[in-house]
C-alpha cells in the first residue's frame, strides 16, 4: 500500500524518483507527489490526484532541480484521494517534507495534542500529523532532525516506512521503518531508498533491508548509517540483489497481467528447478529437510494467507492432508490474528504470500511465533518481511509480479505446496515410492501442460465477447477445483468489476441455484477426476434452469461437450495438479473480458498490489 522512493547523490533526483514511482505504482495509484531540495535550498513540493503520469504532466513546467528528493504514490487510508491529502506532506515552516507508507493508529490523539499547541493542519491524513510532530519536537527541543524524528517515532503507534528531507540538512536523507517495508540501495552516484527493490535495480545490486524500529541516515558524503530509535548503532547488512530490469518490463505485452500469464511455463520451470530430483522420484526442499523432526512430529498445520494466496492455501490443505496425512486448517490471516487461536508448540503455521508484505499475514505469523509455533513461509518476494519473519520456508521463485491480479504467483504457490506435500509424505512414510514418482513426474511436466493451455488464448478471447456486458457470473468446482472456482471468480471481479461468486458445485443446490437464469453464466471447472460424474449433475441442474455453462474440461471429453454451451479443453493432468492448469483459462477469460470492457487490468480501481495496512 503506497510506494515511496528517495534519492540523494550527485545525479538529478527527479528522473530517478519518477521512474521509481512508475515501478511502485502497483502499490497504489490514487495520487502521487515529489519533493526536491533545489540548488537554492528551497523545498519544491508537487503533488496531484491520479496516477504518476498525471504528476509528470503537472510538473512539466515546474522547477524539478535538485540532487536530493523523495516521492510517493498513494493508496488512500486516511482522507480521500486528492492533491491536499497526497504526499509529500510538509512542515508548517515549509522546511521538512515527508512521505509515509503505513498507518499511524494514534494520529487523532497526536493531532489533538498538536492543535492544542497551536499547530494547524490542512489535510485529513495521519501523515501530516507525523511531519508536524517532527517539526514541533525539533523547534521546541532545539534538537537535530534525526533526533526529532526518533522522538516522534517513539510516540507513534502503528506501521510506518518514512522518508524525510529537511532544508536545514540538504546533505541528508533520513528514513525509518516499522512493519512497512523499506530497502536502501548503495550506488556509484548516490544512495536510493524505496518500498521494494524494483526502483533500485538499474542503479545498484547492493541493498540493505531496513529492520523494524531502525532509522537510516543516507548522507551525500558519508557512508550509510543505521541506528535504532534509542540512537544505538545497528548492523548494516549489505546484500546482493538478484533481479533484472527485464523482469520489471512488459516485454512487448500490452499489460503486465498478460505478460505474467504467458510467463507461467518459464516461471514454473524456475519454481521446480532443483527441487524435483533423482529422475523425478524425489522432492528436495531444504525447508522441509532441515526441519524433518518438526514435520515428523507435527500436531497439525495451520495455513494463513489472504486473497489469491488463501485460495492456494485451500488447495495446499487438500494436498498436505491427502499426501502427508496431517490435519490442516486454513485461515484468513486477518481473521486468524483476532481469533485467539489455540496453537501448540508442535503445530506448524504456513504463511503464503506473493509480496511477503501483507500486513494481516505478517501479523498472523508474529502471533504464531509468539505462541511457540514454527512458521514456514511460502513467499515470492525474496528478502520480504514475511520471508524474514518466518523460521524457514520455500520461495516460489516466479519473479516479480507487477499486475495487481495475481496469476503466476498462484500457480507457483500451488506448485510449491504440491512439492511440500510430497516431501512431507516422503518424510512421514505416508506415500509409496510409486505414487511419489507419478506426482513428481507430473510436476515436472507442468510447464508443458501450461504451454499447451496457453494456446487456448484466441478461443477464450473470442468467447469473452459474449460475456463482456454480463453483470453476474457464477463459478463452480469440486474437490481440488473448488478453490480454483473461487480464484476464477476473484480474478474476474477484481479486474472487470463484474460481480462473480465462486461456490462448491454441490452447494449450489442449497441456495445459489435460485439465481440461475439466462442472464447468469456459470463457469464450471470439470476435469475428468473422481468427482466428474457429480459435476456433470451440477451442470445439468444449471442447464435445466436455463443457465448458460462454460465448462473447463479434460481434452477429449465427449459428455460435457454435449451439455455445456461452451467448452474449454485443458490437457489431461492428475487431479492434485489440475488447479494449476485450470487456472490458466480462468485468468485469460478474466483478462479478455476486462480488456473488452475497457478496464485498466494492471491497476484496477481501489486495489493495490501489496496490502500493507490492516
Ligand atoms: O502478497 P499476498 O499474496 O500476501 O497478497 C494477498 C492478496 O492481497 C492478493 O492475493 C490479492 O487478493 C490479489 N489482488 C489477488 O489477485
Amino acid at each position: 500500500m503506497c510506494g515511496i522512493v528517495g534519492f540523494i547523490g550527485s545525479s538529478e533526483a527527479y528522473p530517478i524518483l519518477i521512474k521509481g514511482l512508475h515501478r511502485l505504482e502497483y502499490r497504489g495509484y490514487d495520487s502521487a507527489g515529489v519533493a526536491m531540495i533545489n540548488p537554492d535550498n528551497r523545498v519544491n513540493v508537487y503533488k496531484t490526484r491520479g496516477k504518476v503520469a498525471d504528476l509528470e504532466e503537472y510538473v512539466a513546467d515546474k522547477d524539478v532541480s535538485g540532487t536530493i528528493g523523495i516521492a510517493h504514490t498513494r493508496w488512500a487510508t486516511h482522507g480521500e484521494p486528492n492533491s491536499t491529502n497526497a504526499h509529500p506532506h510538509v512542515s508548517g515552516n515549509g522546511k521538512i517534507a515527508l512521505v509515509h507508507n503505513g498507518t499511524i493508529e494514534n494520529y487523532a490523539v497526536l493531532k489533538q495534542a498538536l492543535v492544542n499547541h497551536g499547530v494547524q493542519f490542512s489535510s485529513d491524513t495521519d501523515t501530516e500529523v507525523l511531519v508536524k510532530l517532527i517539526e514541533y519536537i525539533k523547534e521546541t527541543t532545539n534538537s537535530s532532525t534525526v533526533d526529532a524524528i526518533r522522538s516522534a517515532l517513539k510516540t507513534v503507534i502503528g506501521a510506518f516506512a518514512i522518508a524525510v528531507i529537511d532544508r536545514d540538512n540538504p546533505d541528508q536523507l533520513i528514513a525509518a521503518r516499522k512493519s512497512s517495508p523499506l530497502v536502501i540501495g548503495l550506488g556509484e552516484t548516490g544512495s536510493y531508498l524505496a518500498s521494494d527493490a524494483t526502483p533500485l535495480v538499474e542503479y545498484t545490486d547492493r541493498v540493505v533491508y531496513l529492520r523494524d524500529d531502525e532509522l537510516a541516515i543516507l548522507s551525500r558524503h558519508e557512508p550509510l548509517q543505521v541506528i535504532n530509535l534509542d540512537n544505538e548503532p545497528a548492523n548494516v547488512d549489505i546484500q546482493t540483489l538478484r533481479m533484472s530490469v527485464s523482469e520489471l518490463e512488459k516485454g512487448g505485452y500490452p499489460h503486465f497481467m498478460l505478460k505474467e500469464i504467458f510467463e507461467q511455463p518459464r516461471t514454473l520451470r524456475d519454481c521446480i528447478r532443483g527441487r524435483v530430483v533423482n529422475n523425478n522420484t524425489e522432492i528436495k526442499l531444504s525447508g522441509i529437510m532441515d526441519n524433518a523432526e518438526a514435520f515428523k512430529n507435527v500436531g497439525r498445520i495451520v495455513i494463513v494467507a489472504c486473497g489469491t494466496s488463501w485460495h492456494a492455501a485451500l488447495i495446499g490443505k487438500r494436498l498436505i492432508q491427502d499426501l502427508g496425512k496431517i490435519a490442516v486448517e486454513v485461515e484468513y490471516a486477518s481473521e486468524f490474528r483476532y481469533s485467539n487461536p489455540v496453537l501448540n508448540t508442535n503445530d506448524i503455521v504456513i504463511a503464503i504470500s506473493q509480496s511477503g508484505e501483507t500486513a494481516d499475514t505478517l501479523a498472523a505469523i508474529k502471533l504464531a511465533r509468539s505462541k511457540g509455533a514454527m512458521v514456514y513461509g511460502v513467499v515470492n518476494a525474496v528478502g520480504s518481511s514475511i520471508a524474514r519473519e518466518s523460521d524457514t520456508g520455500t520461495y516460489i521463485h516466479v519473479g516479480p509480479e507487477i499486475g495487481v491480479a495475481s496469476t503466476k504467483a498462484f500457480t507457483g504457490q500451488v506448485t510449491v505446496l504440491a512439492m511440500m506435500a510430497l516431501a512431507i509424505g516422503q518424510l512421514r512414510g505416508t506415500l509409496s515410492k510409486e505414487d511419489t514418482a507419478v506426482i513428481a513426474s507430473s510436476i515436472q511436466k507442468l510447464p508443458d501442460y501450461i504451454e499447451e493451455t496457453l494456446k487456448l488464448d484466441p478461443l477464450i478471447k473470442e468467447l469473452s465477447q459474449t460475456y463482456t456486458y454480463v453483470h453476474n457470473f457464477l463459478y463452480l468446482g469440486r474437490g481440488y477445483n473448488y478453490p480454483t472456482a473461487l480464484e476464477g471468480a476473484l480474478k474476474l471481479k477484481e479486474i472487470s468489476y463484474i460481480h462473480a461468486e465462486g461456490y462448491p458445485a454441490a452447494e449450489m443446490k442449497h441456495g445459489p441455484i435460485a439465481l440461475i437464469d439466462r442472464e447468469l453464466p456459470t463457469v464450471v471447472i470439470a476435469p475428468h477426476d473422481d468427482l466428474y460424474e457429480k459435476v456433470i449433475s451440477n451442470i445439468q441442474q444449471v442447464k435445466a434452469r436455463g443457465g448458460e455453462v462454460i465448462a473447463i474440461v479434460t481434452r477429449g471429453d465427449k459428455t460435457i461437450s454435449g451439455i455445456a454451451d461452451h467448452i474449454i479443453e485443458m490437457p489431461k493432468v492428475i487431479e492434485q495438479l489440475s488447479p494449476i492448469v485450470a487456472a490458466i483459462p480462468l485468468q485469460l477469460l478474466a483478462y479478455h473480458i476486462a480488456i473488452k470492457k475497457g478496464c485498466n487490468v494492471d491497476m484496477p480501481r481501489n486495489l493495490a498490489k501489496s496490502v500493507t495496512v490492516e
